[in-house]
């Protein structure tokens, strides 16, 4: 039997509040700073951050790769996990700029919340909220970054149509992520082994 899509967010959840309490536990995956200086990461940019902000980095590629953040610009951090990418992106836009971290998983928000504060990263914001439901209001973001969460989101049009509507005319989305390959089969696409595993 299939799993719902209820089922697959929980056991989305589960997989990353675990990886959030226990970042040395995680064999499936690339997780830590090394994995983002292998995925572009400037090594001295990672070196800069407290082992805290770097550890539970689950990301798959470098979003700041695809274009400039600017001083004063108003960045989402779409799934921000452990907040890596929002302290990076709080340091491009500066204090007249804001970061809105959004994730769904409490244990990863409270863990950006204290790397932020480690960091001295006072324009950030970190949200409790889910990718196809957004707590930020219509056309108030400059650009979005996401690193690894798309593929997460049950509902993708769903997600899509958030981002659409929370981009300012100009907006810009900057996303990593990764793709299926053509040999995972619809049966086990439908099971929740393929999201959390
Ligand atoms: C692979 S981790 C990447 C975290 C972070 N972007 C990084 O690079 O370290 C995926 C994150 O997305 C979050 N997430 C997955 N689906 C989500 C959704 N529908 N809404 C909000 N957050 C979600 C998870 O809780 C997890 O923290």
């Amino acid at each position: 039997m299939n799993d719902t899509p209820a089922d697959l967010e929980t056991a989305v959840k589960a997989r990353f509040a675990a990886l959030a309490r226990n970042p040395a536990e995680e064999k499936r995956f690339p997780v830590g700073p090394d994995s983002a200086k292998r995925l572009g990461y400037p090594a001295a940019e990672i070196d800069s951050l407290a082992p805290a902000a770097t550890e539970a980095f689950a990301g798959v590629g470098n979003p700041f790769s695809l274009g400039e953040l600017r001083s004063g610009q108003t960045v989402l951090d779409l799934g921000c996990g452990a907040g890596m990418d929002s302290i990076l992106a709080a340091r491009r836009v500066g204090p007249t700029g804001k970061v809105i971290g959004l994730d769904m998983v409490e244990e990863m928000l409270a863990k950006a919340r204290r790397n932020a504060e480690t960091a001295g990263v006072s324009n950030a914001d970190f949200r409790r909220g889910s990718a196809d439901g957004l707590p930020v209001p219509a056309q108030s973001v400059d650009v979005i970054i996401t690193n690894g969460v798309f593929n997460l989101c049950v509902d993708k049009p769903k997600v899509i149509a958030e981002l659409v509507r929370v981009l300012r005319p100009g907006g810009r989305l900057q996303m990593a992520d990764i793709l299926l390959e053509p040999h995972v089969t619809p049966e086990e696409l439908a099971g929740k082994g393929t999201w959390s595993d």
